[in-house]
């Protein structure tokens, strides 16, 4: 098998750095091998001991960027085969990634490829129009990741279980001064660092306000039920809540997200409040789900230039 050029890794590192990462803190690195084989490492020295003590996030975000790395293997022409690192002789190394041979890519690979630039967290309200049932459901099938399902949260009854426990883990968050001092270090501005930008005030509200800080604004669960209704909520489960199962979760993640943005969707990714214990005994309890909550997506339709008024109008509502 030949060797990676440096135009191949050139596209296989910018396809890892557009991947999504928990506070866009980048936990991973990679190591490439003869023979077109790469391995990705978590990293960490990412560490987010108060958000994240378990490592879920890294995992998941590692998940992410091993599905983008993929994407990229299988556009530059490759048939990549992957080995999920359960316990590897490296404890770090999340996937080693080997090819079978070339094969043409396929074009759903295509369109995802060139969504993976595209797709960005956005955190502020959708356009009035909702997502079709038809589309939620080509979202909810549009990865195929092995022991990862994809469910909508849909009706009047799971959209009050979420609203009244994403309420109370963000009013928990809010408190929580240590933990509100690791996400200020994450997020303070510095140039060229990794970080995420803070929602505009205005928008510092649930749920688009995405992260919860000390001065967002937590409606009151009605509120914040009829803000979800109007939303395409999807739901990322696994059967166990193991290393595997968080690696698995963020690739499945991925690809539903940048299925969506391939769509024209725009979303984002939540697993802030999954932080909170209760918050994910309250989702497994109220949705009846016979596995463990990993993420919750939120795609719709982006407000257009013509729209922002009457949108930001009925945002007030
Ligand atoms: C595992 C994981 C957890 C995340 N949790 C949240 C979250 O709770 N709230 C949020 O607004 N964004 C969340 N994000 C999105 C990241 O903050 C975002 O991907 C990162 O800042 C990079 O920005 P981008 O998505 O625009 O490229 C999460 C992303 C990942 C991969």
């Amino acid at each position: 098998m030949s060797e990676w050029t440096r135009g191949e890794i050139e596209v296989v590192e910018a396809a890892i750095e557009a991947a999504p990462s928990v506070h866009d803190t980048r936990p991973w690195t990679l190591q490439f091998h003869d023979a077109h084989g790469v391995s990705l490492f978590e990293r960490w020295d990412r560490a987010l001991p108060r958000h994240d003590p378990l490592g879920r996030d890294r995992l998941i975000s590692c998940g992410a960027a091993l599905e983008n790395l993929l994407l990229a293997m299988r556009v530059l022409g490759w048939d990549p085969e992957v080995a999920l690192s359960a316990a590897g002789a490296d404890p770090d190394e999340v996937a080693r990634i080997g090819v079978r041979g070339r094969r043409e890519p396929s074009d759903v690979d295509v369109e995802r490829y060139t969504a993976v630039s595209r797709r960005h967290s956005h955190r502020r309200p959708f356009a009035a129009a909702r997502v079709a049932p038809a589309a939620r459901h080509e979202l909810v099938t549009a990865s195929n990741t092995s022991g990862v399902e994809v469910r909508a949260v849909d009706g009047d009854d799971e959209i009050a279980v979420l609203a009244k426990v994403l309420s109370h883990a963000a009013l928990a968050l809010r408190m929580d001064r240590a933990y509100q001092r690791e996400l200020s270090a994450w997020t303070a501005p510095r140039p060229g660092a990794a970080g995420v930008a803070e929602a505009p005030r205005r928008l510092a509200t649930l749920p688009w306000a995405g992260l919860v800080r000390r001065s967002t604004a937590v409606p009151d669960v009605p509120t914040l039920a009829r803000r979800l209704h109007r939303e395409c909520l999807l739901l990322v489960e696994t059967p166990d809540d193991g290393p595997l199962d968080h690696v698995r979760a963020g690739m499945a993640a991925q690809s539903t997200w940048l299925a969506a943005t391939a769509a024209g969707l725009v979303g984002s990714m939540l697993t802030q409040p999954l932080q909170v214990r209760e918050v994910r005994a309250g989702l497994i309890e109220g949705l009846a789900l016979p596995g463990f909550p990993q993420a919750l997506l939120r795609f719709g339709h982006p407000i257009t230039d013509v729209a922002t008024r009457d949108d930001s109008e009925e945002e007030s509502s």
